[in-house]
């Protein structure tokens, strides 16, 4: 089936992961903490299709405000795609670019509050979830650290692709950084003088 990301048709099929969906046709989505419902980078608005997913988890519903979710707010990692239909969602971080991009104030500012609405009224339930999960085992601690360090660096490189994207006359000093950022995390950096990878960013 076809299923739209950011306005962007995706191949999907039911019984498959949202955000695995999302990782295989590339699109903006974050998933910092490796799939284990803690940093919300995976965080959707779903548009059209509700009906296409399981219905939302307990760990979604410690994390997101009914505001949240009165706005179609999920956790990719958590949803599953159950069953065919026309299924349209918007990641996080398309949905704040394009309020930037398209200079949105009021936007922006309802995003803001909602955002902030919901740390505020859902972290006492958010923390008491980790506990549990960390108290009954379902969540080993050092293996989500190790996932969440292993997710920024995917994160920071998607961070900076995308600012790419969006302004493209930034390109030259933005590869520079990615180029930078992939040979430290690859340990390759101290091996390979700054001047060569410059020289190799700019080929
Ligand atoms: S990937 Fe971290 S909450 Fe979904």
């Amino acid at each position: 089936m076809i299923i739209h990301i950011n306005d962007k048709p995706c191949e999907a099929h039911t019984g498959q992961l949202l955000l695995h969906a999302g990782q295989l046709n590339k699109s903006h989505l974050g998933y910092v903490c490796g799939g284990n419902g803690i940093c919300q980078s995976c965080f959707v608005y779903v548009r059209q299709g509700a009906e296409c997913l399981s219905a939302p988890s307990n760990i979604e519903k410690a994390f997101i405000s009914e505001k949240l979710f009165a706005e179609g707010g999920r956790l990719a990692c958590q949803s599953v795609i159950q069953r065919e239909g026309d299924l349209k969602v918007l990641t996080r971080a398309e949905h704040l670019r394009r309020i930037v991009l398209g200079l949105n104030l009021p936007g922006f500012i309802t995003y803001a509050e909602t955002i902030g609405y919901n740390v505020r009224t859902k972290l006492p339930d958010g923390a008491g979830n980790l506990f549990e999960r960390v108290r009954t085992g379902q969540m080993n601690p050092g293996d989500s650290l190790g996932k969440i360090g292993n997710g920024l660096f995917h994160a920071s490189m998607f961070a900076v692709s995308s600012f790419m994207e969006s302004f493209p006359f930034m390109q030259l000093p933005a590869s520079l950084l990615l180029s930078g950022a992939k040979a430290v995390y690859s340990g390759t950096a101290e091996k390979t003088p700054l001047i060569e990878r410059v020289k190799i960013t700019a080929k």
